[in-house]
């Protein structure tokens, strides 16, 4: 039988259902907390896309919304350091309440470039959501407002997340046979 995108995966680290629970938690949250403020979400692409689909269906805000693509990433699983943006953001966030939807927070560089290259435009504040937050590997002095999962040092995908652009369209987070890094 033909090798599926499944067959790649070594374990499931954040199933189904409790990425649509927590989902959800997050939402409501959210909501409370901004209640009669206006707000911006801003997501950053593209790993954000699965992630902020799901969360805003759970925000009963009258929000608005928009993307921004960075990468600090090569095609490897290590971060290069490097802050490229490649899709800005052109709306304007001066006096509102701006929420940066992330993926995963990792070694911190490329929301902490973010946070501060946002700030000049004046926002009222500025928040993090992330899906997953991997501490251990944190190399910039930043936290996220609001978190999903709190995970281990191990590369994962899916959800939104890649390895080489592959494995978003997995509907959980998991962890990657290590053959699968070696080809
Ligand atoms: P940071 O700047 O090191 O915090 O990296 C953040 C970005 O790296 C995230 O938005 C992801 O796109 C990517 N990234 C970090 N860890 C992982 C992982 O385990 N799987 C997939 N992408 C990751
Ligand atoms: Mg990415």
């Amino acid at each position: 039988m033909a090798k599926t995108m499944n067959d790649d995966i070594k374990t499931v680290l954040v199933s189904e259902e409790e990425l649509k629970e927590k989902v959800k938690e997050l939402g409501q949250q959210i909501s409370a907390d901004f209640a009669g403020k206006e707000v911006f979400f801003l997501g950053v692409l593209k790993g954000c896309f699965i992630f902020m689909a799901d969360l805003l269906r759970n925000v009963d805000l009258c929000c608005d919304m928009d993307f921004m693509a960075v990468s600090s990433y090569g095609n490897g699983t290590t971060t290069t350091g490097a802050v490229k943006i490649s899709l800005d953001l052109n709306k304007d966030i001066e006096g509102k309440h701006l929420i940066i939807v992330e993926d995963i927070l990792d070694s911190g560089v490329t929301l902490s470039y973010l946070k501060k290259y946002l700030s000049n435009r004046n926002p009222a504040s500025i928040s993090i959501v992330t899906l997953l937050d991997k501490p251990e590997r944190r190399k910039a002095d930043i936290k996220a407002d609001y978190f999903g999962f709190t995970i281990p040092d191990a590369f994962v995908v899916g959800y939104g997340l890649d390895y080489a652009e592959k494995y978003r369209n997995l509907p959980y987070i998991g962890v990657l046979k290590p053959e699968v890094y070696e080809n």
